[in-house]
């Protein structure tokens, strides 16, 4: 008796852990390009079991002596048990479970109902109601709530079926066209100095309905959204960004070369609405290379960098206190990077733009040398010019 007894009480209460929590699997069997796009990208892989830069800095962080894993609200919004410890003021230490691994899931986005504004970082109010998902669609931008219908015609002979049989939709949701749903997330960061540790620009928080985070970084690509409803294109769910499908982004890069009276230029214009590279882990690198007669010389690489630090040192984003250099490519900047190297008729020169995902100057700090990807330069996008 007793055992049945607690059986039947450990089935109920997982059953209701499980519709607290809406896992993406669930997703995966009407959304399968979508979910195997979502996997592979670094919103699926934001928590530290998946992420080692994310690891790496939380390991370092005061924080972690506390057992409070305050990053779940952006980096594993799903983890109820992490996010109602924090709220609680209990320990709140991340353990590898379905919600950690998968990071920002589906849900995460598609609950978001509105953004509310705070000093410090931004919050995502999510729908209480856990059957709505927003999305956006213009063709039926009034329907806040698509619910699943048959409909049945040619003297029953034709079934048509519209809206989803696990959900409803509400299109009708602004956020979902003009990008403002990354904001929550996206926006701002600031530390306890009252220092902006990451900040995203004026420009791409005055997201427009033409050009916003979605239409760069969710780029329409080929494929049906579902299989029950059927399209040619979907929105790209693998998230391009600096560690993840960067080629996808390469055409919001320019370069260009103009030859001087002494020496000559490097034109880099950043068609981003913010600036290139975000997070101050980044150091982005112009190499230039000429090729005379057979010979190669390799120009001193320029350094692209936005440094945080206290009394004009260096420091962790805890510790920062202001900004001691920022030379990262700005928000739709045009910039002139002169050398003062005198051509010759004939020159072939190879200029190449790209990125340590972790500064050379951090990588041992963060005990991450083991992991090639994160430190190695990284080719964003190449330029072949020739001298007259
Ligand atoms: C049983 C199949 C099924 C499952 C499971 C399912 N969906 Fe859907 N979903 C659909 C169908 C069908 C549509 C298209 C409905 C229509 O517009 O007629 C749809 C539409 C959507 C849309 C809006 C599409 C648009 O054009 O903007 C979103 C967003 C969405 N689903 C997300 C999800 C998420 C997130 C999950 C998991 C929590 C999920 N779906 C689970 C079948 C499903
Ligand atoms: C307000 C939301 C928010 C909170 C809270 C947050 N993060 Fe993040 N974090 C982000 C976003 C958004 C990115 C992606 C930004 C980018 O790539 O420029 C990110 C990226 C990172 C990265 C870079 C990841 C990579 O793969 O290169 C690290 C490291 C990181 N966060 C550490 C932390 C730690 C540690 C905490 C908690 C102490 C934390 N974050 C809390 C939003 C947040
Ligand atoms: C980081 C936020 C985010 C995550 C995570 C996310 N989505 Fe989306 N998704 C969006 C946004 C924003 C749109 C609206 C883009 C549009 O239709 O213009 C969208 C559109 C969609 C659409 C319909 C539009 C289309 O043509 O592709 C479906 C279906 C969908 N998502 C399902 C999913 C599923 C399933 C997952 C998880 C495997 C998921 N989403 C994860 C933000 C997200
Ligand atoms: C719930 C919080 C959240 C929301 C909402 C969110 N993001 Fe993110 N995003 C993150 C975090 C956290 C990371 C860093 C993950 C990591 O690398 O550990 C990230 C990383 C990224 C990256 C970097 C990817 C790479 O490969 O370098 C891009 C690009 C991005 N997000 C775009 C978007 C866009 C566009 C939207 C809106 C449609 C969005 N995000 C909404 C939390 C969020
Ligand atoms: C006009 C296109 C464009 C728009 C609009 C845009 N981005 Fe980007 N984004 C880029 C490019 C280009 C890069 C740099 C390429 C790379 O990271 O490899 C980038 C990089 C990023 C990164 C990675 C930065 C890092 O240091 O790792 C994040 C996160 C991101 N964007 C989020 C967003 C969000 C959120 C919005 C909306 C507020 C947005 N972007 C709007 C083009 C765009």
């Amino acid at each position: 008796m007793k055992i049945a007894f607690w059986f039947l009480l450990l089935v109920t209460i997982n059953l209701s852990a499980l519709e607290k929590f809406q896992s993406s699997q669930v997703c995966q069997k009407c959304h399968p390009i979508i979910y195997k796009e979502h996997f592979s990208s670094q919103h699926r892989k934001a928590s530290i079991f998946n992420d080692a830069i994310h690891k790496a800095v939380w390991d370092k962080h005061p924080l972690k002596k506390k057992d409070k894993y305050v990053c779940a609200k952006c980096h594993t919004p799903n983890d109820a048990r992490i996010i109602t410890a924090l709220k609680n003021k209990e320990a709140a230490v991340p353990k590898q479970n379905k919600a950690q691994d998968e990071g920002v899931s589906c849900v995460s986005c598609h609950n978001i109902k509105s953004i509310q504004k705070h000093e410090k970082s931004n919050n995502n109010l999510v729908t209480t109601d856990k059957k709505i998902l927003y999305s956006a669609r213009e063709s039926e931008k009034n329907e806040k709530d698509k619910k699943y219908k048959t409909e049945t015609s040619m003297f029953g002979f034709v079934t048509k079926e519209s809206g989803s049989p696990f959900h409803e939709i509400d299109f009708s949701n602004k956020i979902f066209y003009n990008g403002n749903v990354c904001l929550g997330c996206h926006s701002h960061k600031q530390n306890a100095h009252g220092l902006q540790v990451c900040k995203m620009d004026q420009n791409a928080t005055s997201n427009s309905e033409k050009e916003n985070c979605i239409t760069c970084h969710m780029p329409l690509v080929q494929g049906s959204f579902s299989t029950i409803k059927k399209s040619k294109m979907h929105r790209y769910h693998g998230f391009t960004g600096t560690i993840h499908k960067p080629e996808m982004l390469k055409k919001y890069l320019d370069i260009g070369f103009e030859q001087e009276e002494k020496g000559f230029s490097v034109k880099l214009k950043n068609h981003a609405s913010h600036a290139f590279l975000l997070q101050p882990l980044r150091l982005g690198q112009l190499h230039v290379v000429i090729y005379r007669t057979g010979k190669k010389i390799s120009l001193e690489p320029k350094n692209f960098v936005r440094i945080i630090g206290k009394d004009k040192k260096p420091a962790p984003p805890w510790v920062a206190t202001e900004v001691l250099k920022n030379t990262q490519l700005q928000a739709n900047e045009l910039r002139s990077v002169h050398f003062d190297v005198d051509l010759q008729s004939k020159d072939e020169l190879l200029i190449t733009f790209g990125y340590f995902v972790v500064n050379p100057k951090a990588v041992k700090k963060l005990n991450l040398a083991s992991h090639k990807e994160f430190t190695q330069f990284k080719i964003f996008k190449q330029k072949r010019f020739y001298v007259k």
